[in-house]
């Protein structure tokens, strides 16, 4: 904008902001350029869109320009925002650890649903927590609940814990630093959406992901089923009579993962559930 020239309009600066991102960000453009505006002007993106006609002052394009930037190198939004809702909640992000997903939400239904048909008190832990939302989402629908929220990055747990403390879940929430189930007691409930991704798979990941995201949340070895086959291996001991096992998978690896829970827990019914898109997502065991 040079001195003399009509600011533009909110509506402009979307529109402008639209066209760039579609090279990014395709079907989410109006979406992320909304969003992205919003947070440039301070607003929510119901006021910004109430603001349509209103003028971009000064300082608000310098910062929309900033964080469109971001996004146009392939920054994940909710790492540019700093947030993202999963399960209701708004959970902080950044780059210590994955940005939760929507798919991963089925890991918090299927607790809750064991939770209400177990009673108070079930004892839950979320393994490989990362930024801490599964924990978080299932704490904050069951006060009941104990759970317990491990992992093995420091980076993550420090995000994770900053999560349950904003959401005022201190207490009821213990955050913990460990290798899978280590040193950990015994559980109703767990739960757990570990790195499924195979080192060839995650080479041919888009850059929001394979560039930002830390790769040891998404690549657990070459085959990409190492960290669930150890954590079903462990699992038995730490899980409680008539306990759920729940573990996020990745869309080719149902076979091989109920095969391994089939190994691991004789006698028990093991299954995969879908999630909204039709992928085998979940692999339940009930012991
Ligand atoms: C796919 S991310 C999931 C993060 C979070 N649960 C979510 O759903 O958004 C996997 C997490 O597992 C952690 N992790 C990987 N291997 C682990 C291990 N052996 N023991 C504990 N945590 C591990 C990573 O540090 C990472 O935070």
């Amino acid at each position: 904008m040079t001195a003399g020239t009509a600011s533009p309009t909110i509506a402009g600066a979307l529109a402008a902001a639209r066209e760039r991102l579609c090279a990014v960000a395709a079907g989410e453009s109006r979406l992320e350029s909304e969003l992205l505006l919003a947070e440039a002007t301070r607003r929510d993106r119901a006021q910004l869109i109430a603001s349509l006609q209103a003028p971009l002052a000064r300082a608000q394009a310098v910062r929309f320009d900033a964080l469109l930037a971001r996004r146009l190198a392939h920054e994940p939004l909710a790492y540019i925002l700093g947030r993202r809702e999963f399960y209701g909640i708004e959970i902080a992000c950044d780059r210590r650890a994955l940005i939760p997903r929507p798919e991963t939400e089925l890991l918090v239904d299927l607790a809750l649903a064991e939770l209400r048909a177990r009673g108070a008190g079930l004892r839950v832990v979320d393994v490989g927590t990362g930024s801490g939302a599964i924990a978080c989402a299932i704490a904050a629908r069951a006060p009941a609940a104990r759970v317990t929220a491990v992992d093995a990055s420091s980076e993550a747990l420090g995000l994770a814990r900053e999560n349950v403390g904003a959401l005022a879940l201190d207490g009821r929430v213990g955050v913990r630093r460990g290798e899978l189930l280590d040193g950990a007691g015994v559980f109703d409930a767990i739960v757990a959406n570990l790195p499924y991704v195979s080192e060839a798979e995650w080479r041919t990941l888009q850059p929001e992901v394979r560039d930002f995201e830390p790769k040891e949340a998404l690549v657990p070895g070459p085959a990409g089923t190492e960290a669930i086959a150890r954590l079903v291996a462990h699992a038995p001991a730490h899980l409680a009579e008539a306990g759920l096992l729940a573990l996020e998978i990745g869309a080719t690896q149902a076979a091989a993962c109920a095969a391994i829970a089939r190994a691991r827990f004789p006698g028990a019914v093991v299954s995969v559930m879908k999630d909204l898109a039709g992928h085998e997502r979940v692999l339940v065991v009930r012991r």
